[in-house]
């Protein structure tokens, strides 16, 4: 039995989807624990690319694929994934979606928007996909579960309620029209839709993940976002509203923490930001270009540039102690080839000392200035690779140092978005 759980350990986008696409080749079930479809995991096979953004990854290994309690639901989104995967006849059968997620409604999206217009210039660069709204509503006990929407004789009462306490907000905070009574009517009947449709799929996830587990199945948990995202650990308020760190799938997919095993942090070799925020390694210039063309580090959901900038295992540190990371998956060597030297952040200096910790003030962060460890680059790493021997010893110096200054073992390194494209060095189940 070994329940694994993927984390991303930067600021997301760091692979999660190709990693957990080739792991569930070894896995029996996949579960994603939190976020919602502000996630974006790009999954690569036999040279066709598919971006998914609320069915977990192992659905094109044909793998139990689980929607845990902890993801916040944009019906609209999972049909459209779907229709999507069922035009690619990748079958739905194994899909199940958890009767305690939360359901994402038009009210939060146009929430959503509305809280980042009014910031102005302090918005947080949310993906205005209702995410943050919806987690609030939770939170604020007031939200719709899927349970309630496929509750025929309960759900038009409690939508009434939700849009009245909404309209409310909307129209006196932010001078919005709200939602008229033609709305209501209409997203009752879209959701009743969305609840026919769904029902077959829905179930309590968390019996089905603990029987998994506890029968000696291979569980693998799909974090979305990543640790500086976290609502506790990241760069709050620059976060997303739920918990990316390993301690997210216990309550995300209602599994107890003695029954985990393994957590694997995923790690681009270099480092990605969407939206807004402090990244003390953020490049600006030629090597940025460079990362960003190589990489083409343009956002999954939004299709926003990404910024980018060197590896920072201050960064890493965050991840290494919040999710109490057993292995590295080290992803996209292949996209710093070409480059002369890398360089590794391995410390931040402010105000003349040295600081070893992420600071949490954003004040402080922003006045960082990286430490960096400078290495030789490689020139090339060819399609198809799969085994370690077929690095240019440059890369391997690079994962070696990688693995020693983070104190964190690495189990694969990805030289490819292929699924094939990966190394794997240590089982992770
Ligand atoms: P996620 O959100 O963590 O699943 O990551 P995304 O899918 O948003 O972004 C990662 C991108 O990198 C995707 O386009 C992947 O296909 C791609 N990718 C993942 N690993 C590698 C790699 O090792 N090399 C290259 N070149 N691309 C990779
Ligand atoms: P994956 O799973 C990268 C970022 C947004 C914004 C902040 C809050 O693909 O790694 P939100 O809409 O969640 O309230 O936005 O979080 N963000 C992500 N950045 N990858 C993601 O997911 C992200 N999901 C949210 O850009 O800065
Ligand atoms: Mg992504």
């Amino acid at each position: 039995m070994t329940a694994t759980i993927i984390v991303g350990g930067q600021w997301g986008d760091e692979g999660k989807g190709k990693i957990v696409d080739y792991l569930a080749s070894q896995a029996d079930c996949v579960v994603r624990y939190q976020g919602g479809n502000n996630a974006g995991h790009t999954v690569v096979v036999h040279g066709r690319e598919h971006k998914m953004h609320l069915v977990p990854s192992g659905i094109f290994y044909g793998k139990l694929s689980i929607i845990g309690n902890g993801v916040v639901l944009d019906p609209a989104v999972l049909t459209r994934e779907m229709d999507y995967l069922g035009s690619q006849q990748i079958s739905l059968e194994p899909l199940r979606i958890s009767e305690c997620a939360h359901v994402i409604f038009p009210y939060h999206i146009r929430q959503d928007i509305l809280e980042e217009e009014q910031k102005g210039s302090s918005r947080i660069g949310t993906t205005r996909l209702g995410i943050g709204p919806a987690y609030q509503d939770k939170s604020a006990r007031v939200g719709i579960r899927v349970i309630d929407v496929l509750d025929g004789e309960g759900f038009p009462a409690v939508l009434r309620r939700n849009l009245d306490l909404k309209n409310s907000l909307l129209r006196r905070v932010y001078g919005d029209p709200g939602f008229s009574d033609g709305d209501y009517r209409d997203i009752l009947e879209r959701y009743q839709a969305f609840a026919r449709r769904l029902a077959p799929f829905v179930t309590d996830t968390a019996v089905l993940i603990h029987d998994a587990v506890t029968q000696g199945r291979n569980v693998l948990f799909e974090g979305a976002q990543g640790t500086l995202l976290d609502l506790d650990h990241g760069t709050y308020p620059y976060v997303t509203s739920s918990h990316p760190i390993a301690g997210g799938a216990c309550i995300g997919a209602g599994v107890g923490p003695t029954l985990i095993n393994r957590v694997v942090a995923v790690v681009k070799c270099y480092t990605t930001r969407v939206g807004d925020g402090p990244f003390p390694t953020e490049l600006k210039g030629e090597t940025a270009e460079f990362i960003r063309e190589a990489g083409h580090e343009y956002g999954t959901t939004t299709g926003r540039p990404r910024r980018v900038g060197w590896l920072d295992l201050v960064v890493v540190g965050v991840t290494r102690r919040t999710s109490g990371a057993s292995y590295l998956a080290l992803t996209r060597l292949d996209t710093l080839s070409g480059l002369e030297t890398v360089k590794i952040c391995v410390a931040y200096r402010h105000e003349g000392r040295r600081l070893d910790v992420f600071p949490h003030s954003l004040k402080v962060l922003a006045a960082c200035e990286p430490v960096y460890e400078e290495f030789p680059g490689w020139e090339d790493i060819g399609p198809g690779v799969s085994q370690w021997t077929d690095l240019p010893a440059a890369a391997q110096g690079y994962v070696k140092a990688v693995e020693e200054l983070s104190g964190i073992p690495v189990a694969m390194v990805s030289v490819g978005r292929e699924r094939v494209e990966t190394i794997q060095l240590a089982s992770v189940f």
